[in-house]
């Protein structure tokens, strides 16, 4: 087919699909087809939350499901004990499903290893005891920068086996960005890949780690996994340095977790905000187990003696923490986990590995879905999809069209479509269809999940009821909820709870429509998602003007075809410095060194002035306008109104 062919069945596809209706036969064996669930779970929060903290295993019951007298700081089943990696591992091998697979994992190359949740346990162990060899204890920070392998999932599980606070950064970050988050958390010790495959090509993560920590004296240890062949340029000299080989492989294959408390603190994860520096969004143990499993149960429908489960997320983001990790393996499934690329060697690697795991539900984002669009039908097509029941979207809001797609050419037709939001911050999956219920609606994420109660407020805080639109907030504590960010109460309290008092504020636009679906607009603070990953333009704006040339910066999220949104950068020039493209593309670079690929803006323009209020603070939705081509806003703020007609020229003349 064409392009223009295959647009055009597309729009026939969207004509056609105005909603799904989950087939009967998947409503017969969904974990839940029982619409009474929403209210049930609405009538007792408390008690539906309870219900599933009791399908984990617990080493001391709690006293108290909830204690939230000291609002916005949560306590859930307080005086429980458990340990994480016990629910994950050690039960299942205690249930006799020692030898079901837990990974499928799938090298970049086209390496294979199976693991079973025996053998995980049996790592996972291992990676425990070598990191008590090395000092770690409970409590300890453990920063973790490794590509997509089992030791990455070995290496989370592990801290979580000791008590060891991890926090995973993803591997696609710099080296600036790894030692703001390994600073910030005082981390005692980072484990590590030497090197990973990306598109053919050998990322050499060691030279990274090894840039960050040379400022990062808390660390007194690296240890570092070699990812084999001798691909990664490992060997420094620095005495910090020691081996996976040496410190881990050695070590006896069973270990004692140590007894959590439902609150003690499970792992630390670093999110943009609307400043430069990034969150530590902190999540503790018992309801972030109990959030982890529900969701997964529920929202995935998981059966783990048959299914095979594919989340495609990077462990380094939240989505893997919670539906790689912990939802999954709590639950024992079987899953894929894949190093690389979704177009390496070729365009259709992921239906590949579908078709040869026989995966049963899919887990992606709507910018991976946009992307698989514009490389053509002809490559789901030349694959058996057929073992698939369940498709899962998450990151950003879907456009109708990507998600007829997905359901047509990658669902065929007749697997429900899950658009799940939720934030780092949530834990876990707040709104989102279930599957043998809800009658989906194309772009469209539905209604809070059993127990979540989602609310639109208007400016001033008035409830918008029935249709409309407003700011979205959840106004009931959750089990899964975050904590706080570490080191820094008050900003916890006056990013998430000072908008509305007592109410957590997310940060994003919603409308609800007439039949009550929930359709989020996505953020309204200085916050942009860029293939469906948070950036901050003020961390953005920083790192460009940390640039010798450049004098002041405003940076916007301007749409794009692909990801959603797309970093575009303004910039006054200190003098002495020449404008041009040669510049602009140095400055983009500079940005992506900084902080990671990512962030990279799409365009750097040039510009003498940027639009401000008398009060000096950029106007940011006037670039916007002028970004988008859209006829000027509001200006009756602006200091020098004639800045913009400027700005409009420029932008139109494009990257200079
Ligand atoms: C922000 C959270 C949750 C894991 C991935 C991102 C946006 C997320 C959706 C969705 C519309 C979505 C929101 C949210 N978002 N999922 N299904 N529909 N928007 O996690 O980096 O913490 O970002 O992503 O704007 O606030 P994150």
């Amino acid at each position: 087919m064409t392009e223009t062919q295959q647009s055009t069945a597309l729009d026939t596809l969207l004509e056609e699909t105005r909603s799904f209706t989950p087939p009967r036969e998947f409503v017969a064996q969904a974990n839940v087809n029982d619409p009474e669930v929403y209210a049930r779970a609405d009538a007792d929060f408390e008690s539906w939350w309870e219900g599933w903290a009791k399908k984990l295993n617990w080493d001391q019951p709690w006293t108290k499901v909830l204690d939230w007298s000291n609002a916005p700081y949560a306590k859930w089943f307080e005086g429980g004990k458990m340990n994480a990696s016990v629910q994950c591992l050690d039960r299942h091998v205690a249930d006799g499903n020692g030898t079901r697979v837990a990974f499928h994992w799938e090298g970049e190359s086209g390496d294979v290893r199976t693991l079973t949740y025996a053998d995980m346990l049996a790592e996972v162990s291992k990676v425990a005891n070598g990191l008590r060899s090395l000092g770690i204890q409970k409590g300890d920070r453990v920063a973790i920068y490794m590509p997509m392998v089992p030791e990455l999932a070995m290496t989370v599980l592990a801290c979580a086996r000791i008590g060891a606070i991890f926090s995973v950064v993803f591997a696609g970050f710099s080296s600036t960005s790894l030692k703001d988050r390994v600073q910030d958390q005082e981390a005692k010790a980072v484990v590590c890949a030497d090197a990973c495959w990306r598109r053919g090509k050998v990322l050499d993560l060691k030279v990274v780690v090894d840039e960050a920590v040379a400022d990062c004296p808390s660390v007194e240890n690296v240890l570092i996994w070699k990812r084999g062949d001798g691909i990664g340029t490992a060997a420094t000299g620095d005495p910090r340095d020691v081996y996976w080989d040496d410190v881990v492989v050695p070590q006896p294959t069973d270990c004692l977790p140590e007894v959590m408390d439902a609150e003690d603190i499970l792992f630390i994860l670093y999110t943009s905000g609307t400043t430069g520096k990034p969150k530590g969004i902190v999540h503790t143990t018992g309801g972030y187990m109990t959030g982890a499993y529900a969701t997964t149960n529920l929202v995935f429908d998981l059966k783990p003696e048959k299914d095979v489960y594919w989340c495609t997320a990077d462990i380094g983001w939240i989505t893997g923490h919670t539906y790689i990790v912990f939802g999954p393996m709590a639950n024992g499934v079987s899953q894929v986990l894949y190093e690389g690329a979704p177009d390496f060697p070729q365009q259709d690697r992921f239906w590949a590995l579908i078709e040869k795991y026989q995966v049963s539900v899919f887990y992606t984002a709507p910018t991976a879905i946009r992307a698989f669009m514009k490389w053509g039908d002809q490559h789901p097509a030349a694959h058996d999809l057929s073992s698939l029941r369940l498709l899962g979207s998450v990151g950003e809001p879907i456009n109708p069209e990507a998600w007829v797609w997905y359901l047509h050419h990658i669902g065929g037709g007749k697997c429900p479509i899950v658009d799940t939001w939720w934030q780092t911050e949530t834990g876990g999956i707040m709104i989102t269809p279930l599957p043998g219920i809800t009658t989906t609606v194309p772009g469209s994420a539905t209604t809070p999940f059993p127990g979540i109660s989602a609310r639109l407020l208007d400016e001033e805080g008035n409830e918008i009821k029935g249709a409309g639109g407003g700011y979205l907030v959840l106004d009931r504590p959750w089990p899964a909820m975050l904590r706080g960010i570490w080191g820094d109460n008050a900003r916890f309290e006056e990013a998430y709870w000072s908008r509305y008092p007592g109410i957590y504020f997310p940060g994003d636009g919603a409308k609800r429509d007439e039949q009550g679906f929930l359709w989020i607009l996505g953020r309204v603070d200085d916050v942009m998602n860029v293939s469906g990953h948070r950036l901050s333009t003020m961390e953005i704006e920083s790192a460009l003007v940390s640039h010798e040339a450049v004098a002041e910066a405003a940076v916007i999220g301007v749409p794009h075809e692909l990801k959603g949104q797309a970093p575009v950068g303004f910039v006054i020039l200190r003098s002495g410095f020449e404008a041009g493209p040669e510049l602009a593309d140095e400055l983009r670079k500079h940005v992506g060194t900084l902080i990671g690929g990512l962030a990279r803006p799409e365009q750097v323009h040039f510009t003498p002035e940027l639009p401000k209020t008398r009060s000096g603070k950029i106007m940011r939705r006037l670039l916007r306008d002028v970004a988008e081509g859209k006829a000027i806003g509001d200006t009756t703020t602006l200091a020098d109104p004639g800045v913009l007609a400027g700005l409009q020229a420029d932008y139109e003349k494009g990257d200079s």
